[in-house]
């Protein structure tokens, strides 16, 4: 089987280390993983006044989540939390009630900080979150990576050795994880 899987990255920054994670992730992942980025960028704020009728942007983000399999998220720490934009982003795909887009979806989180606490916080702060969206984490293994351009020089490359393998590892459980969950939760893609 073939597994389509969308991604969010957490940062609007046109310089993000985790968009650079991002690539490296998608490079040592499983040669049966596709996947496509789920932007997040042009999404407006959230407010339930959008419910009656979402606008396109809204409708094509939520579209993107329902022909995925499985959704990874990528983020930057923020204060302490995940950024806003992810947050409003996952506002946008829990509503109107009762269309809640994360519902039974397979989900791992993975976030790179150039800090020592690579993004610990923000990744338990989005596990709550995906936790009341109900949707299946992969909870094992954890990924918090420190971000040096010496680690990551671009275009997916990691010049270290057991990172690289880490990285490959940890995506290899998560394609174990979807192919699990789906076995159980069957979703058309
Ligand atoms: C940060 N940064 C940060 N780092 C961290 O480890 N813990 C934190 O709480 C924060 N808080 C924070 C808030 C705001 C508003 C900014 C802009 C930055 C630093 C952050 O990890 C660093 O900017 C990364 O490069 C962000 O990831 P991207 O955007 O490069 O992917």
């Amino acid at each position: 089987a073939r597994y389509q899987v969308g991604y969010f990255i957490g940062s609007l920054s046109s310089t993000s280390v985790n968009r650079e994670l991002s690539q490296a992730l998608i490079r040592l992942a499983p040669g049966d993983l596709d996947f496509e980025e789920i932007p997040i960028r042009d999404l407006p704020l959230y407010s339930p006044d959008y419910d009656a009728a979402y606008p396109p942007e809204a409708v094509a983000f939520k579209d993107a989540i329902h022909r995925s399999q499985a959704i990874l998220f990528i983020t930057p720490e923020y204060n302490r939390s995940i950024p806003g934009a992810l947050k409003n982003a996952i506002d946008w795909a829990s509503r109107p009630w009762g269309q809640n887009a994360f519902d039974h979806v397979p989900t791992a989180v993975i976030g790179a900080s150039i800090g020592d606490i690579r993004t610990a916080l923000a990744q338990q702060s989005l596990r709550a979150v995906l936790s009341f969206c109900n949707a299946r984490q992969m909870t094992a293994p954890e990924a918090y990576i420190k971000y040096s351009p010496e680690l990551f020089p671009g275009d997916g490359v990691v010049t270290d050795k057991s990172t690289e393998e880490f990285l490959t590892a940890f995506m290899a459980e998560f394609r174990e994880h979807i192919a699990r969950v789906l076995t159980v939760l069957p979703r058309g893609a």
